[in-house]
């Protein structure tokens, strides 16, 4: 039996720095589509697993001792581990492979919040998606955001004794496939997506949140209030929770600001998001917690694991710092880089006009966001 590291222990001991290597023995164009990042650079060699077994001692001798040795599903990995220790050469095989990479939510607690309320943040590495629980122990509580695999926000729900009432999509996602519909389904939640970005009605039960609609979680105290913040697609919802923390979707990342780009409109969007962040963030209380849906570089991850930023600190470090609209549009449009052709397809799926089997669903999931319109400005 080979030695082997869990998805989790690798995103802690990559973000601690204490992997030394991954060799990562898929082909290369599963390797090009989706590596194994976190939070600070590894070292990684893309190896086939039939050349690491043709060259095996070569090879055990060029991999360094503690490395991580990683395939789709943990199997060929193991292989690759078990004959490197039999020539005395050490690595851990990834549990799962990159299927179970992929599926892996890391909750960290936005902590500090007024009241009853709770926030946990849950971090898929795969994606550099966020996504979000919000409740009331011992009472309510709202998913946001979920990825199509739900047990860890079901495992905090339960912990803190919470029933999931709602479950937002703050848009329609082009990056990555929503667990939302299915979730809400499941639970007996609301489900929320706005339908401006499906183009009308969709195939499944929606109740769209309206700019000022409060959820009930079951406390009078808590206030999770939703608010319409086009820019990033024309009906993005971001929710205000208790005035302290806004969980703002793509509109506006630590370091970025959401592509206006994905659905069709680009400079009628920018116009939007430049008037939705001045018109309604900057209004916001500067010790604002933002709390966004993605995160691109391990700068936007602070020192106690977060991918948070202030209302202040937003409009520094980005290029809402640019007052002029026409130069801010000007600026972003020609910031972007092409989109993969697949996101149409995942918008689709997200609205419920296509529905591909679970294998081809599952090959669209793959891969690092590109939500990004522009980084922060020099
Ligand atoms: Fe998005």
């Amino acid at each position: 039996m080979a030695d082997t590291i869990t998805p989790l222990e690798l995103y802690r001991e990559i973000n601690e720095g204490r992997v030394s290597e991954i060799l990562d023995v898929r082909n290369k164009d599963e390797f090009d589509a989706a590596k194994v990042e976190a939070n600070r650079p590894v070292p990684t060699r893309n190896i086939p697993v039939y050349t690491v077994m043709e060259e095996l001692e070569d090879q055990a001798a060029a991999t360094k001792d503690g490395a991580v040795t990683i395939c789709g599903q943990g199997n060929g990995s193991a292989l690759v581990s078990e004959e490197f220790a039999e020539l005395g050469k050490e690595t851990r095989s990834l549990e799962g492979g990159t299927d179970a990479w992929n599926r892996l939510l890391v909750p960290f607690e936005i902590a500090g919040l007024p009241g009853e309320v709770r926030v946990w943040q849950f971090q898929r590495p795969a994606k550099a998606c966020l996504s979000y629980v919000v409740g009331v122990p011992g009472q309510n509580c709202v998913i946001v955001d979920p990825t199509r695999d739900p047990q860890p926000y079901l495992e905090m729900a339960k912990e803190h004794e919470m029933t999931v009432t709602h479950v937002v999509d703050t848009h329609v996602h082009a990056d990555h496939i929503s667990g939302g519909p299915q979730l809400a389904q499941e639970l007996g939640a609301e489900y929320h997506l706005p339908p401006e970005d499906a183009g009308g009605v969709v195939p499944f039960p929606n109740v769209p949140l309206k700019d000022g609609d409060v959820l009930d979680l079951g406390s009078a105290e808590v206030r999770v209030m939703s608010m319409h913040l086009p820019g990033h697609t024309p009906g993005t919802i971001a929710l205000l929770v208790s005035d302290k923390v806004l969980l703002v979707g793509d509109t506006v990342f630590v370091r970025g600001l959401g592509r206006p780009d994905l659905t069709g409109q680009a400079e009628e969007l920018a116009q939007d998001l430049f008037r939705s962040v001045h018109d309604r963030l900057e209004p916001l209380d500067k010790d604002t917690i933002v709390a966004p849906a993605h995160w691109s570089s391990p700068e936007e991850v602070g020192p106690d694991g977060l991918v948070v930023t202030t209302i202040e600190d937003v409009f520094k470090a980005t290029l809402l710092n640019e007052k002029a609209m026409d130069k801010f549009v000007a600026e972003i449009v020609s910031s972007l880089p092409n989109a993969p052709d697949f996101y149409d397809t995942i918008r689709q799926v997200n609205a419920g006009q296509v529905t591909p089997p679970e294998d081809e669903i599952d090959v669209l999931d793959v891969g690092k966001n590109q939500c990004v319109a522009s980084t922060s400005l020099a």
